[in-house]
């Protein structure tokens, strides 16, 4: 049974119980108000679909066009001819509601850059049928059509289309240029995630086709950063190597970017190496040579000795997170769920040189449903409320030496746990959780992550993807003694 909504007024139908609906429909500027009550046991005749399919062979035949669009490519004598309908360009944007008044007969006159000039198109339909297709490289010209037309949804749309498919394969890459325009529009959250996409996943934008375009201030922010993720401290040199020698900035940048990079992490055996076959270090020795000095003081002895005798503070004894198996260790853990789970890995002692042949066992020990002691306590007392499997508890890592040493002394280690996740096929980083070496907890530790659900964006193919990180850190080096 078909109830009618008002003449004039298109009839929706729901199933349902009796519900009052308000319905609220803009006529020539003036709201309307009309209330439809509804019946239970009514069935939808839904021929939404095909009235959309009606309305787009309105704009690619141009029956009833009341409006052209001429498409002026700025800085070209290239025009583009839309027959479009006022009525729907009125209904999506205030833009072109003014435009339409000021109009000069019936063509209205639009100028685009040749990127916008290229996806108008797209951008017309969409105003006409409220769906899209994108590609990776159509996103920030659709955006600005988006941002100009004040389509507020589709800008929406797309800003969140960029922060889903940073990851996402593209011959060139684009996480730059999308940090890049978020930076120029002040869309403060797109840039935020471009970055931290950045900073997480430093190995395969550096990698990228993009990578020589990157822009020197953000290259110089990148490289201040102690969260990034990379394989290593060599890694990022030879980046900055790769990106030196395609852009030729001036030699203060090159100074600052060199200067950014922590020598201290680099095995004395790279740094030889360097030293001698690296052009771009050769060139600038002078302006590095102290940190480079400082670095081979480091290898020397035990970085504790150093400190005795030298005040240092600088981030070139400061670790990334670093990948490389002398840092740390992957850990998948199936079903992680299920039960408690260990697991064991070594890593160097330190990155001193002096240290390079020591290594420290570690244990982690992971738990689905850990429950602070003060909690389970309670529940004794209420005996018949022990703690069900799934009820209460909360996941936890920890993350201990297996043996202690006299060489642990003025070291603290601090731990990094990456909790990688699948996006648009890939394996990139979800969350990054750091430990304080005082309580060895992190009290968020995957607290979003809803494990239970077996489509947790936390797992992949039902199985925790981690990554752990010791960072030795000598607070001696990196806080100058009074
Ligand atoms: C009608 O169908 C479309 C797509 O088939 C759907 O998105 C929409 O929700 C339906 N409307 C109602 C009122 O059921
Ligand atoms: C649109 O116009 C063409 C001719 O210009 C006509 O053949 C066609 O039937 C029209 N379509 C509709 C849906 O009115
Ligand atoms: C309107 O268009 C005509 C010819 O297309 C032009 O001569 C005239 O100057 C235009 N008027 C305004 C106000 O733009
Ligand atoms: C970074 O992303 C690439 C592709 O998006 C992926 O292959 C790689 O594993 C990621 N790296 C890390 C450290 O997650
Ligand atoms: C060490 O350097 C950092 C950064 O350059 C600075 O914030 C800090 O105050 C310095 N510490 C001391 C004790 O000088």
């Amino acid at each position: 049974m078909v109830r009618s909504c008002g003449q004039g007024i298109p009839a929706w139908v729901y199933v349902g119980t009796l519900l009052l609906f308000i319905h609220s429909v803009t006529v020539g500027g003036a709201a309307l108000k009309q209330e439809v009550a509804l019946d239970s046991g009514a069935t939808v005749l839904n021929h939404s679909m095909s009235l959309v399919q009606r309305i787009e062979t309105l704009l690619a035949l141009g029956n009833s066009s009341d409006v052209t669009l001429r498409v002026q490519t700025i800085s070209t004598d290239e025009v583009k001819v839309i027959q479009a309908h006022s009525l729907v360009l009125t209904l999506q944007s205030d833009v072109f509601e003014e435009l339409l008044l000021n109009r000069n007969g019936s063509v209205v006159v639009l100028r685009e850059t040749p990127d916008c000039a290229a996806v108008i198109d797209k951008f017309v339909r969409y105003l006409y049928c409220g769906d899209i297709s994108v590609r990776l490289d159509q996103a920030i010209s659709l955006h600005k059509l988006a941002s100009k037309y004040h389509v507020w949804g589709l800008q929406q749309g797309l800003t969140q289309y960029m922060t889903q498919h940073l990851s996402s394969d593209s011959p060139t890459g684009h996480a730059i240029g999308w940090y890049n325009y978020a930076l120029q529009i002040g869309d403060m959250g797109l840039r935020d995630s471009c970055l931290q996409y950045l900073s997480w996943n430093l190995s395969s934008v550096v990698q990228s086709g993009e990578w020589g375009s990157i822009s020197e201030d953000l290259l110089l922010s990148l490289l201040k950063r102690s969260d990034l993720i990379l394989q290593s401290e060599l890694e990022l040199f030879e980046a900055l190597e790769a990106w030196i020698s395609q852009n030729q900035p001036v030699s203060s940048t090159v100074e600052s970017a060199l200067r950014a990079v922590r020598y201290g992490m680099i095995p004395p055996q790279h740094l030889f190496r360097l030293q001698k076959q690296s052009l771009l270090l050769q060139k600038n020795y002078e302006s590095i040579r102290d940190l480079l000095y400082l670095a081979f003081q480091f290898h020397s002895a035990s970085p504790i000795q150093l400190a005795k005798y030298f005040d240092v503070n600088c981030s070139i004894f400061t670790p990334r997170n670093y990948l490389s198996t002398s840092w740390g260790s992957p850990w998948v853990i199936n079903n992680p769920t299920r039960d408690d789970r260990s697991f064991s890995f070594q890593t160097q002692l330190g990155p001193s040189g002096y240290d390079s042949s020591k290594r420290v066992t570690w244990n982690a020990l992971f738990s689905p449903r850990w429950l602070p002691l003060s909690a389970r306590s309670t529940y004794t007392e209420l005996g018949a409320m022990q703690p069900t499997r799934t009820d209460g508890g909360r996941p936890r890592i920890i993350v201990t030496p297996a043996t202690s040493s006299s060489d642990f002394a003025g070291v603290s280690f601090q731990k990094t746990v990456i909790v990688m996740a699948r996006q648009q096929g890939k394996v990139v980083v979800r969350h990054v959780y750091n430990f304080h070496q005082s309580t060895e907890e992190a009290g968020d530790f995957l607290v979003d992550a809803d494990l239970q659900r077996r489509a947790s964006e936390y797992l992949i193919d039902s199985s925790l993807y981690l990554h752990i990180v010791i960072k030795p850190l000598y607070h001696t080096l990196i806080v100058a003694r009074k």
